[in-house]
């Protein structure tokens, strides 16, 4: 049995350490041992004690990944630990760490030296014959001009076999919410190797996890590749969001419903994925993601004249969407949310997932608080929202009382609100900035003729 160690346990190195130890053989038998490693702070503690203990470290819907999990801890091919001499015993080490963007006087920087001295761990444990895959998002360049030096310098003080070192590059797709474990297994993946015997070994690995079957590999010419694929996905992602902003404005003043122009344009294959107007774009991946070429020309190839305009755009845009529904807030409130009292129905970056980071209604929250508004949250999926130090109200609020309520994020739990039960006083304002409501529930409100306010319909 193979020993897989995978660095890092966040929402990507969690899910994928369940999914390699659920691989099994013809024979039902487990076909990796699988180690994760986080780090000695508390974060990383909680989460290795959460695995430990079969428990999924973030709050999830998906019960294949969860039950999977405890079939994996019973069974025993899967622990988590901090110690990093673990990776002398890897046949394969996985990078599933986080590689962030900051901003350093006013400048948008890659945290490269916390992933480079992330990286070291490795290089000053692993054995020879060890394949390091890297699913980290990068910018391009990084196992080429990066990784592999330090390997190499590593290895010649250890006195190994660089030739005996193996390096690939292919980048997670996978999706936290009700498909997690299959956003994993059931889709497609990009790999690409530093030399040859590395994407072989690598392709090798991945179609014992994944049904190739069904969602065939591809590979790429070379690490720089895979690691421009995932940028540009994102990227592509953000900026059709982005794009989508000024027409869902447009839509509002002269009386559109932009979401009934949308579904009628993707009847066109060749359309089907056009984006809709919403309350943002959130999460680690899409806030920071189509900046990572324009710094990587400059920084790793020391190139100039790569600005990606549309991208930087992209991200300007998207961070700027929650304000578009807080001004029309204001306006409704004649230009002023002093003492107005909201309540946000949604602090999550997605629908039914449980991860806060980067999320459109912090930026809402932040600047709502600022102009004096008095803010209440409810989100099914969280108990605390950590980066604003908010504990959450445990099941959705009686309706009393507030001036205005505003639906952020489309949990499914959300499409079962009645309104002829719900609301008590007339004149609180409804806002649907995501297209969370139902048309069930907006005839609902527009028979009982409440307030209702939206984000790209007019
Ligand atoms: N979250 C997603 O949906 C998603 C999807 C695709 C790709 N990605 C990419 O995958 C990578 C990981 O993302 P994430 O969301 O899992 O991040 P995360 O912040 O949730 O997890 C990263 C984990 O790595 C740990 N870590 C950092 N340095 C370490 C070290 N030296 N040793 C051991 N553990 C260490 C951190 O403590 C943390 O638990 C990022 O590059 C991200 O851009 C994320």
């Amino acid at each position: 049995m193979k020993n897989i160690v995978i660095q890092g346990l966040g929402f990507v190195g969690s899910a994928m350490a369940v999914a390699i130890a659920s691989s099994l053989d013809r024979n039902g038998k487990s076909l990796f041992h699988v180690i994760g490693v986080d780090r000695k702070n508390q974060l990383g503690l909680e989460r290795i004690k959460s695995i430990n203990s079969g428990r999924f470290p973030f709050n999830t819907n998906d019960d294949k990944l969860t039950s999977e999990l405890k079939k994996s801890i019973e069974r025993g091919n899967l622990k988590a630990t901090n110690d990093t001499n673990v990776y002398a015993t890897a046949d394969i080490v996985l990078v599933s760490i986080n590689c962030d963007l900051v901003n350093e006087n006013g400048q948008d920087k890659i945290a490269l030296s916390a992933f480079i001295n992330s990286i070291c761990e490795i290089a000053k444990n692993i054995s020879e014959n060890t394949l390091v895959i890297i699913e980290s998002t990068v910018p391009p360049g990084t196992c080429e001009k990066i990784v592999y030096p330090l390997f190499e310098e590593m290895f010649n003080k250890r006195k190994l076999n660089i030739n005996k070192f193996y390096l690939a590059h292919s980048y997670e797709r996978v999706m936290p919410g009700d498909a997690y474990f299959d956003s994993i297994v059931n889709y497609w993946r990009v790999y690409a190797g530093i030399d040859e015997e590395s994407a072989d070994r690598c392709e090798d690995f991945l179609s014992q996890i994944i049904n190739t079957t069904d969602y065939p590999l591809t590979r790429l010419s070379n690490t720089a590749a895979s690691e421009t694929g995932k940028l540009l996905e994102n990227s592509y992602r953000a900026v059709n969001i982005a794009f989508i902003e000024e027409w869902g404005r447009f839509a509002e003043e002269v009386g559109i419903d932009l979401y009934e122009v949308i579904d009628a344009i993707r009847m066109r294959p060749t359309h089907a994925n056009i984006r809709q107007p919403g309350f943002g774009v959130g999460g680690y991946c899409l806030t920071k993601d189509p900046l990572f070429a324009k710094i990587s020309a400059k920084d790793i190839f020391q190139l100039n004249g790569h600005e990606f305009q549309f991208s930087t755009k992209a991200i300007q845009v998207n961070a700027r969407m929650p304000l578009v529904t807080l001004n029309k807030l204001k306006h409704y409130f004649n230009g002023t949310l002093l003492g107005k009292k909201i309540l946000l129905l949604g602090a999550t970056y997605r629908q039914d997932v449980g991860d806060t980071r980067f999320s459109p209604s912090e930026i809402f929250v932040k600047e709502a608080k600022r102009e004096g508004a008095i803010i209440s949250v409810y989100d099914p999926m969280i108990i605390k929202w950590d980066e604003l130090n908010i504990e959450i109200e445990g099941q959705l609020p009686d309706s009393t009382g507030f001036d205005a309520i505003l639906f952020a994020v489309p949990h499914k739990e959300f499409a079962n609100i009645s309104f002829n039960d719900w609301i008590s006083q007339k004149n609180t304002l409804l806002f649907d900035a995501n297209n969370v409501l139902t048309k069930e529930q907006i005839s609902e409100i527009k028979q009982n003729n409440l307030n209702y306010m939206s984000i790209g319909r007019g």
